[in-house]
């Protein structure tokens, strides 16, 4: 395959622009180089024969237009993804999330014979109530400023395949983790503080529950999708999920365990504004496809503490001033008050 990976600097965009090029694919990873990218996540693949990287912006409509004419499948991962920072700045989301998604959509359109790969979210359908799955049709209910612009793009894919004709294929994963990912997120967060003896901000009760799938299993479930996608026009959306589901007190105090830290580190704070209690996933259209996830959450969490207690040199530059006033912001009130 020809794919142009959007965002492919970013935590999932990187895990999947190696896989892609050790399965022997052409891959051109186009990535605005925003906060969240690290182009280090990729050193070991830059100089790689099938690889090129281009700096630009899925909102540039020239430059998305002729890359998606070189490439037969394009995979989207660029995106603005932080539900905090879509409290503090929701236009930037709304401009990447959706206006960059309908200039890939365009692009697509005028191009024909591309399929369309896109990455969403589970947060589409907004909290669920205990002993509900979301399954691949259920009605969208974003709460967000982030789940809403992902909603939003979702529902222009939708327009464009009914409109144009095209197949689009849309993944809504669960929460990702592993090696790699932005310090801002959850266990990141909480694994390079605890690894610090710094306080750990859990918002509100802790009860609330995500799902959790490690980075492995959902380039393995990506791996999947590519390998059979629909080609009849339409949405065919498929969802990546695990079922491990865990209130966010139970994976703080399991890291607070791995990372050699104390659980009196974790320090309650005031919630997330609109902070969704449940999110969980009806997977079985994936599983129906062979894929089950290799890697359980002790094990993933273990690997990950692991991972960042050794590599300090891979995310120790993202603490730098734009994550500083980013974090005093987030958690400077909340952190003395705590
Ligand atoms: O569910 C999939 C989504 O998972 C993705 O679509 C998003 O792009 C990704 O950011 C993630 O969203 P969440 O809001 O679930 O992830 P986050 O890591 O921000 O938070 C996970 C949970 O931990 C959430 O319930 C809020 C809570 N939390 C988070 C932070 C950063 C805290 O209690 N304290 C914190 O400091």
């Amino acid at each position: 395959m020809r794919v142009l990976v959007t965002g492919g600097c970013g935590f999932i965009g990187s895990h999947v622009v190696r896989a892609l090029l050790a399965e022997g694919h052409t891959v051109t990873n186009l990535d605005a180089l925003t906060y969240a990218a690290n182009p280090a996540n990729l050193a070991t693949v830059a100089s790689h024969a099938h690889y090129r990287f281009v700096h630009g912006d899925i909102c540039d409509v020239p430059l998305v237009r002729d890359l998606v004419a070189e490439a037969d499948t394009v995979l989207n991962f660029a995106a603005e993804t932080h539900v905090d920072r879509s409290l503090l700045d929701p236009g930037v989301f709304v401009r990447t999330d959706v206006e960059g998604v309908v200039t890939l959509l365009e692009a697509v359109r005028t191009t024909r014979d591309v399929m369309l790969v896109h990455m969403s979210t589970d947060e589409v359908f907004g909290s669920l109530p205990a002993g509900m799955e979301a399954a691949e049709e259920a009605p969208f209910a974003p709460t967000s400023p982030y789940s809403a612009s992902k909603a939003a793009a979702e529902l222009q894919i939708r327009a464009y395949a009914e409109t144009y004709h095209l197949p689009v294929t849309v993944m809504r994963s669960c929460n990702v983790y592993g090696p790699n990912q932005h310090i801002e997120k959850f266990i990141p967060l909480f694994i390079t503080r605890a690894l610090a003896g710094a306080p750990l901000p859990l918002y509100g009760d802790g009860l609330q529950e995500r799902e959790w799938i490690y980075v492995d299993d959902l380039v393995a479930a990506v791996r999947v999708v590519l390998a059979g996608l629909p080609r009849a026009p339409g949405v065919h959306a498929i969802h990546i999920g695990t079922g491990e589901r865990l209130p966010n007190r139970a994976v703080a105090e399991t890291i607070c365990r791995l990372a050699g830290g104390n659980e009196s580190l974790i320090q309650r704070v005031g919630d997330r504004p609109g902070h969704d209690r449940r999110y969980a996933l009806d997977s079985g259209r994936l599983r129906a496809r062979g894929w089950t996830p290799a890697v359980a959450i002790k094990e993933g969490l273990a690997l990950t503490v692991r991972w960042y207690a050794e590599n300090a040199a891979a995310w120790e530059p993202a603490q730098g001033a734009e994550f500083r006033e980013y974090f005093q912001r987030q958690y400077g009130e909340r952190l003395g008050a705590g």
